[in-house]
């Protein structure tokens, strides 16, 4: 597994045709029980341009009033988050090793114009444990920088079934979507079609 920057490690088609099949399936089954919402910026009130929604004890939210958080219910529906799926726990040790399983697991669906800003990923409580994410769909040009926002940054593409982690040095680091790119050869698998263009899952400890 290529080490991108030390501790950001590029999993490239960890999860096979297959793999993603089912993990499509689960994700699907998720936004049954839990549907896709929008996010909105802390203050400004803007909408994000992804549609998200989790599973795990914990689910990453964010509105104008009370900003960036975790929170144990669906803004929605108020119901609790379904759990997340044993293929996500299996990977999370295969990948990490972290002793302790994630307790959030953030369900991004981007449109074809959609992006993500960099950013740190710091709602956390632990920073010690990594984050591990998996993406479903069409590629997309990934950003990652360093500690600080001004620090040089680099872009290289996420593909259906990659696996990223950032982990020790990099847990930190900014990073952030530039664009969704054209998804004609790759489809999301067919559990998800109709929702978006590409998925990304984001497995965290929070506590
Ligand atoms: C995120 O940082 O929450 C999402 C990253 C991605 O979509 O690859
Ligand atoms: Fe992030």
């Amino acid at each position: 597994m290529p080490d991108i920057v030390p501790g950001a490690l590029h999993h490239p088609a960890f999860l096979d045709a297959d793999a993603q099949k089912r993990l499509a399936q689960e994700i699907a089954e998720v936004i049954a029980a839990a549907p896709l919402f929008t996010s909105r910026m802390p203050k400004s009130g803007l909408p994000m341009s992804v549609r998200m929604t989790n599973c795990g004890p914990l689910g990453w939210m964010s509105d104008k009033e009370k900003g960036y958080r975790y929170a144990p219910r669906h803004p929605e529906t108020g119901a609790p988050w379904p759990p997340i799926p044993q293929m996500l726990l299996d990977a999370w040790d295969a990948l990490t090793g972290y002793p302790k399983p994630p307790e959030a697991c953030l369900i991004n669906v981007y449109s074809e114009d959609a992006k993500m800003g960099l950013h740190q990923d710091r709602d956390e409580a632990d920073f010690d444990a990594p984050i591990l994410s998996f993406s479903l769909g069409a590629d997309c040009r990934f950003r990652l920088g360093g500690e600080r926002r001004a620090e040089k940054t680099i872009a290289f593409t996420l593909c259906s079934g990659d696996a990223l982690i950032l982990s020790g040095p990099a847990r930190l680091c900014f990073h952030g979507v530039d664009r969704v790119l054209p998804s004609i050869l790759t489809p999301l698998p067919a559990p998800l079609a109709g929702q978006g263009a590409r998925v990304n899952l984001t497995l965290r400890r929070v506590t």
